[in-house]
């Protein structure tokens, strides 16, 4: 495979083409932003951008010269997938990174997530159907499981609000799972294209840490210094009243089923990479502690 060195990002002022963005280009690669013509975002200076309408013909001349593509759109802009992934292939693009940093192909998804999945997912075919019909085209997916640094600070639901020191523990916080920080995301990247023979047309499994609530807690009154107000909960009410939100139609059903999900007792659902088949070593990620972790979010939390 060869060296992969000038690289195109969609999605770049993203929650994860942002620290993605920033890995690419410490680590040396050459980036171009490419963007929606209508894009209001904010891109970091000094790199080149590319305005254009996401259509076969005008992203074919926009990927022309590129080595790799990351596809980093948020949930909007998967439909464009296809279009893209065309256009690179049809112009010698060697590596295509497809927008996945979720849960995997594998993962036992609740059935109301299944629509958002299915776009994903043709877009993914879509890859591996060109890739069997080219082998100078070829894809990688980058499953993180839970942003934890991001999703921690971001979502109260997860069962810790750090500006009012408190915490929700769902059935005893005994669940395990798998999180990938924000740089563990950056670094994953840079490591599927410094890595491009072992991780081609497939998806490769990143982590930063495996943990649960209770460590994490642990970790907050540690780093806060403080004692924490608790209050114990069971994901079974989050489950009861993500349905009926998402029936109902009403916004909040996502973030409960995926709470849900992270948490549900007994089933290891979220445990994306065990330390056995994860991909970390070889990407370069580096194993995380609850207190790295809580380090993290506290700074973010304190900087805002
Ligand atoms: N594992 C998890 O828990 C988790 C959590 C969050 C996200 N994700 C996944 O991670 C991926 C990236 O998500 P994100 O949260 O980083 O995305 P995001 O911040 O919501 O959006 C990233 C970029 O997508 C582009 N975009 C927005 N609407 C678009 C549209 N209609 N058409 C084309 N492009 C559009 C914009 O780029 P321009 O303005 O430059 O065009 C935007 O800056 C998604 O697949 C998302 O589902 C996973």
């Amino acid at each position: 495979m060869p060296t992969i060195r000038k690289v195109a990002i969609f999605g770049v002022a993203g929650n994860f083409g942002t620290p993605i963005t920033a890995a690419l280009v410490k680590a040396g690669f050459e980036v171009t932003i490419v963007t929606r013509v209508e894009s209001a975002s904010i891109f970091p200076p000094g790199l080149p951008v590319i305005r254009t309408e996401y259509t076969v013909e005008k992203l074919t001349t926009a990927l022309a010269g590129q080595d790799a593509v990351v596809c980093a759109v948020g949930p909007a802009g998967i439909s464009a997938q296809v279009a893209m992934i065309d256009a690179a292939e049809a112009v010698g693009v060697k590596r295509f990174i497809v927008d996945d940093f979720g849960w995997g192909p594998d993962f036992r998804t609740l059935p109301e997530f299944q629509p958002i999945g299915v776009q994903r997912r043709v877009a993914w075919g879509h890859a591996k159907e060109l890739a069997d019909a080219n082998p100078q085209f070829t894809w990688t997916g980058v499953s993180i499981g839970n942003p934890i640094d991001w999703a921690l600070k971001r979502f109260p639901l997860m069962g810790f609000d750090v500006k009012q020191r408190s915490a929700i523990i769902y059935d005893g916080g005994i669940e395990d799972f798998t999180g990938t920080t924000l740089d563990g995301i950056g670094q994953a990247i840079v490591g599927v294209l410094n890595h491009a023979n072992e991780t081609k047309n497939r998806f490769v499994k990143a982590r930063s840490i495996q943990t649960c609530q209770s460590q994490l807690l642990d970790a907050f009154q540690r780093g806060t210094g403080q004692a924490w107000k608790v209050d114990q909960s069971s994901v079974k009410d989050l489950l009861e009243s993500g349905r009926k939100k998402h029936q109902a139609g009403i916004s909040g059903w996502v973030l409960e089923l995926m709470v849900y999900q992270l948490y549900t007792p007994g089933e290891a659902r979220c445990i994306v990479a065990s330390k056995e088949d994860s991909d970390a070593e070889l990407l370069g990620i580096k194993e995380e502690t609850p207190d790295d972790i809580v380090k993290k979010v506290l700074k973010s939390v304190t900087n805002r």
